[in-house]
């Protein structure tokens, strides 16, 4: 196999309770990508669209990750990468996860697979650390894993695939601002208190529980952010509007997706997810802020060929 084209998925990272621990894979929006081997070496970003981004390989998220690969890799050859983004730039659904995971999918794929998932986690992380200033893996181990992720530790790397039940839907709303991840991450705290610590653990243990057990209302009681959601809703116009709309829509609960502006809910069933979608609407329209939204299934493939 010479080339292949790929699906992105986007994701919602942190998923209220678990900053930079935290992700879940969506079906509803991803970028597509076209990766073919070439004879020179490195890596020739060729095309670009739906954003304007930078086709300089080392200023490109996509570009930096690929790079980390070959640097682990016997290959002598390089690779071309045509990218077409339909996930927006800044947008909080993991638009530079999509590019750096799904640049290093494609050549482990095109190479026989020589690297193992958590070894392309470590790749990707670098397209992170080039759009953020963080090397952060809650969006690019969902879209490499698919379902939810949970980073269990940084130093060394553990992610833990986790159960996604069958009937949980995602709605998210784009509000057309630009929150820039490396601004929002700013703005946080640095330390916390050990009383916000202990309400924040045990709901990011509500939250793995409820996923594996399938258990529907302790997943809804444990979308809480106690912690970083307080301070980074202030950049998001309506936010609360939709909290509390979505939440009498019939939605599990609600929380800022990734660094914002995306807003995400989770639902039982599509029905509901469409209701929560509509109330979601709804706010923005009365407020006079332009959207995109997207009802979506938990992707739980990730990365895969189209
Ligand atoms: N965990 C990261 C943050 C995700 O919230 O800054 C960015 O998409």
């Amino acid at each position: 196999m010479n080339s292949i084209k790929v699906f992105c998925p986007a994701t919602i990272a942190n998923i209220s309770c678990g900053f930079d621990v935290l992700g879940l894979a969506l079906d509803a929006i991803g970028d597509e990508m076209m990766v073919r081997k070439t004879k020179q070496p490195g890596i020739n970003i060729s095309k670009i669209t739906g954003q304007i981004l930078p086709l300089e390989t080392k200023k490109n998220v996509a570009g930096i990750a690929g790079l980390a690969l070959l640097a682990e890799s016997e290959y002598s050859g390089g690779f071309e990468i045509e990218i077409y983004k339909k996930i927006k730039a800044g947008s909080g659904i993991g638009s530079s996860a999509a590019s750096s995971a799904g640049a290093v999918w494609a050549m482990n794929e095109l190479l026989g697979k020589p690297f193992s998932p958590i070894e392309l986690v470590k790749f990707a992380m670098q397209g992170e650390a080039l759009a953020s200033g963080v090397a952060h893996a809650d969006n690019v181990a969902p879209a490499l894993y698919g379902g939810f992720t949970l980073v269990r530790s940084y130093e060394p790397l553990d992610i833990i695939k986790i159960n996604t039940p069958p009937d949980l839907y995602a709605t998210v709303i784009h509000p057309q601002i630009e929150v820039k991840t490396s601004d929002s991450r700013k703005i946080l705290k640095t330390s916390i208190s050990l009383k916000d610590g202990i309400k924040q653990w045990g709901n990011v243990g509500g939250l793995i529980s409820g996923l594996f057990l399938e258990d529907y209302d302790l997943i809804g009681r444990s979308l809480v952010d106690h912690i970083v959601e307080p301070i980074r809703s202030m950049l998001i116009p309506g936010f609360s509007e939709v909290k509390s709309e979505t939440i009498k829509a019939g939605a599990l609960g609600t929380g800022i997706s990734g660094s914002g502006p995306s807003i995400f809910a989770l639902s039982k069933g599509k029905d509901t997810a469409d209701k929560v979608a509509e109330a979601m609407r709804n706010v923005y329209i009365n407020i006079g802020v332009d959207y995109d939204v997207y009802v979506s299934k938990i992707n739980t493939k990730g990365m895969h060929k189209i």
